[in-house]
């Protein structure tokens, strides 16, 4: 997925600056939108229900922010299970993505549950469409750094400040990635990061080819802090640094300024301003294991997010099939499906992304 870009935006004549004032002047607080995503974002107090737990869950990372998923209750258990009204077929024909998303949310809502005092057991059910179980009995509060990063993650898709991570950073994410059956490599050197950069541009060209996979983003793309709103779910253009315009003419400018060239510029300074990128890959291609990788993305982001490091997908490599094996050699494992493409780095935060309530998502 990608967005118009700040850069296309300057080549028009107009400054950011001046469409910033018209797009977050006019819309005090972007009109109740900073609020709302405030108060989605508190913390729970002691002794949560499972209803609780399942708002920490929901703010999970999720493609396209669909937020595919339901959550079905019962005594000491949550089950979440695929959404499929909400699976986006073109961008993710096999939902690849959309396991993945429910594998973040499980690792979500077992974190939260384990530092307010539930430890988790979660089983997969087995086949084509599993289900998460998760069973949850009292236990000692357990993990406060990783919980309290929950409302304060976001997928931050702006350039970085282009500086290293420490060693001592950089062990702490590869351990908190850590998960049975999926492997996690991370390339810091710049020309690793070029030679993914060139599988990017080649990934986002094919999409931006694509007019179906056009059309797709754009039904999940929300110009408006009302829409945003209304929805409670979708790409809101603020979180990815573009000006808050009315829908009318977010469409507009969508149509005139949503270019292959500048969204491949847009990706080039990204990934030359961010400190690394990690790449996931399960060890196996059914969702048993997509849900393994999203526990262990989720981890990874969570832990990111508590040393102050952001993270962002740059999933146009695996999501092009095409793509996906000659970039599976160039990883050293011809025989895999790479999973998910993250950069991470330093920036300041952006907007968060909203979500539906919980009372949307129950089973
Ligand atoms: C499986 C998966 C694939 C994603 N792919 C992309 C992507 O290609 N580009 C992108 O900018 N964000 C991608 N995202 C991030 C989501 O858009 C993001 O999680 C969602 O909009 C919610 O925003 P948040 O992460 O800030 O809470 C992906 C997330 C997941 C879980």
């Amino acid at each position: 997925m990608a967005l118009i870009s700040r850069r296309t935006v300057i080549a028009t004549g107009v400054s950011v600056a001046a469409l910033g004032t018209v797009g977050y002047g006019l819309w005090p607080r972007m009109g109740g939108y900073l609020d709302e995503a405030d108060r989605q974002r508190q913390l729970l107090a002691d002794n949560p229900g499972l209803e609780d737990l399942v708002r920490m869950a929901t703010l999970a990372a999720n493609s396209h922010n669909t937020q595919p998923w339901l959550f079905r209750l019962a005594e000491g258990q949550v089950s979440i299970l695929p959404d499929i009204s909400r699976r986006t077929a073109v961008v993710d024909p096999d939902d690849h993505h959309l396991y993945i998303s429910l594998g973040c949310a499980a690792e979500s809502l077992v974190i939260a549950g384990a530092a307010l005092g539930r430890s988790s057991a979660v089983a997969v059910s087995a086949g084509d469409a599993p289900q998460i179980d998760i069973s949850l009995t009292t236990a000692d509060p357990d993990g406060q750094e990783l919980y309290q990063a929950i409302p304060l993650r976001q997928s931050t898709r702006s350039v970085y400040d282009g500086q290293p991570i420490s060693t001592a950073d950089m062990a702490l994410l590869e351990t908190a990635a850590r998960e049975a059956g999926v492997s996690v490599q991370f390339f810091t050197e710049a020309a690793d990061r070029d030679v993914i950069l060139d599988y990017v541009i080649a990934g986002n060209s094919a999409q931006m080819d694509d007019p179906a996979w056009v059309a797709e983003l754009r039904d999940w793309l929300r110009f408006s802090s009302t829409r945003a709103l209304a929805t409670g779910d979708g790409l809101f253009g603020a979180c990815s640094g573009n000006p808050v315009l009315p829908e009318w003419m977010g469409g507009q400018m969508f149509k005139l300024f949503f270019t292959k060239e500048a969204e491949n510029t847009k990706y080039r300074d990204q990934i030359r301003s961010s400190a690394g990128i990690a790449v996931f890959v399960g060890d196996r291609a059914d969702p048993q294991h997509w849900i393994k990788v999203g526990r262990s993305f989720q981890r990874f982001a969570l832990q990111a997010t508590a040393l102050g490091i952001r993270t962002a997908h740059l999933n146009m490599p695996i999501e092009v099939a095409s793509l996906r094996p000659d970039f599976a050699r160039w990883l050293g494992a011809p025989d895999a499906r790479p999973d998910l493409v993250i950069r991470f780095g330093r920036a300041p935060a952006m907007p968060m992304s909203l979500r539906r309530p919980v009372s949307a998502v129950l089973a």
